[in-house]
């Protein structure tokens, strides 16, 4: 079992697939030009296959592949194949354009749920928040997600004066949908732009969610990181991810790799520790893994505030979202 010095044991394991993507997202996406990386200092899939297991035989028990976009990767398919051989919950975060090409492969790798990237029901603030023209594509493939009987769950992410208005009309859908919709707090990374006040908490949601539904409080699991709810009667649910104004740190089970094979305890860790460079030069992973671990924050990484409207963006020391994974 894999325990930090908070004694929270670590089964949940992100990988990310790559640093690229099809969309431009403004809150993931540095806006000057990043280089992506090479590909050789990218996991390759029997890398990717080796050090997933070694956390499998230490107890991981679920598996999220993120991006960038996950598959955008020409060998997410042979990834996915692979290492739905492991006894774990097999699942991804993706933005959906091009999940139309994978649905008889997550069913076949035994997937039953997926996040999928939703910021809007515009297909013109679409364009405007990810600089392509594709909304009517994800939303015929997160259709088409369902109909196959997936459990589908959007992540919203919520900017004050962007996308706010729009909370209201993602609820109503789960009126006839199975779907879960989820609003993610806006999170400050590198070359974001973010300021406190885009961030738009979690109990201004609620507010104005309660005055249009009546709707009750879903129990959440010990790790959840998303508070559940679900409007009487309607089909689906919806959840909100609070990160910046309740932080949830202390439930936490999560520990990244990304594209390049850096294991990152937290989402906002300063520290990272070269995994794929450990296996590349026949070093033993497991005690990096738990070095890694030790080192683990009690919460926010160490480097944001628990008060959001105190958070200097400039002084954070991470990499931008996109190179991280989410
Ligand atoms: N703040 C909050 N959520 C973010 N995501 C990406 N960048 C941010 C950010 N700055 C979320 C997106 C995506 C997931 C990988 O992470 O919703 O679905
Ligand atoms: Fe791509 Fe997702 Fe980042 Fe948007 S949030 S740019 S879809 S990786």
């Amino acid at each position: 079992m894999l325990t930090d010095r908070f004694e929270r044991v670590h089964d949940y394991l992100r990988i990310s697939l790559t640093d690229t993507c099809n969309l431009r997202c403004v809150y993931c996406m540095p806006e000057e030009k990043i280089k992506c990386m090479p590909s050789s200092q990218l996991m390759s899939v029997d890398e990717i296959d080796q050090l997933a297991r070694i956390f499998v035989n230490n107890g991981v028990r679920k598996i999220r592949l993120t991006g960038g976009e996950p598959l955008a990767r020409k060998d997410a398919g042979e990834i996915i194949q692979c290492l739905s051989k492991y006894p774990v919950e097999l699942t991804l975060t993706t933005n959906g354009v091009f999940a139309d090409q994978y649905l008889d492969l997550f069913l076949k790798a035994g997937i039953r749920s997926l996040n999928v990237s939703l910021d809007t029901l515009s297909p013109a603030s679409f364009f405007a928040l990810t600089k392509r023209d594709l909304w009517e594509k994800t939303w015929r493939n997160i259709m088409l997600m369902i109909d196959a009987g997936l459990h589908v769950k959007t992540n919203t992410v919520v900017m004050k004066g962007v996308n706010d208005h729009e909370i209201v009309d993602f609820v109503a859908l789960t009126k006839d949908l199975p779907i879960h919709v989820r609003f993610i707090e806006f999170m400050p990374f590198q070359g974001n732009s973010w300021e406190h006040d885009k961030v738009f908490p979690m109990s201004q949601m609620l507010e104005l969610l309660a005055e249009k539904f009546s709707f009750i409080k879903l129990l959440d699991a010990k790790h959840d990181t998303a508070k559940k709810f679900k409007v009487l009667n309607y089909e689906g649910t919806f959840a909100l991810i609070s990160t910046m104004s309740e932080h949830f740190c202390a439930g936490c089970n999560r520990m990244r790799l990304t594209a390049d094979g850096k294991m990152k305890n937290c989402l906002f860790s300063q520290s990272e520790v070269d995994l794929l460079g450990a296996l590349r030069s026949g070093q033993e992973i497991e005690p990096l893994i738990q070095f890694c671990l030790d080192m683990k924050e009690k919460a926010l990484g160490g480097q944001l505030l628990p008060d959001y409207e105190k958070i200097d963006a400039g002084a954070l020391k991470n990499r931008s979202m996109i190179a991280i994974g989410g």
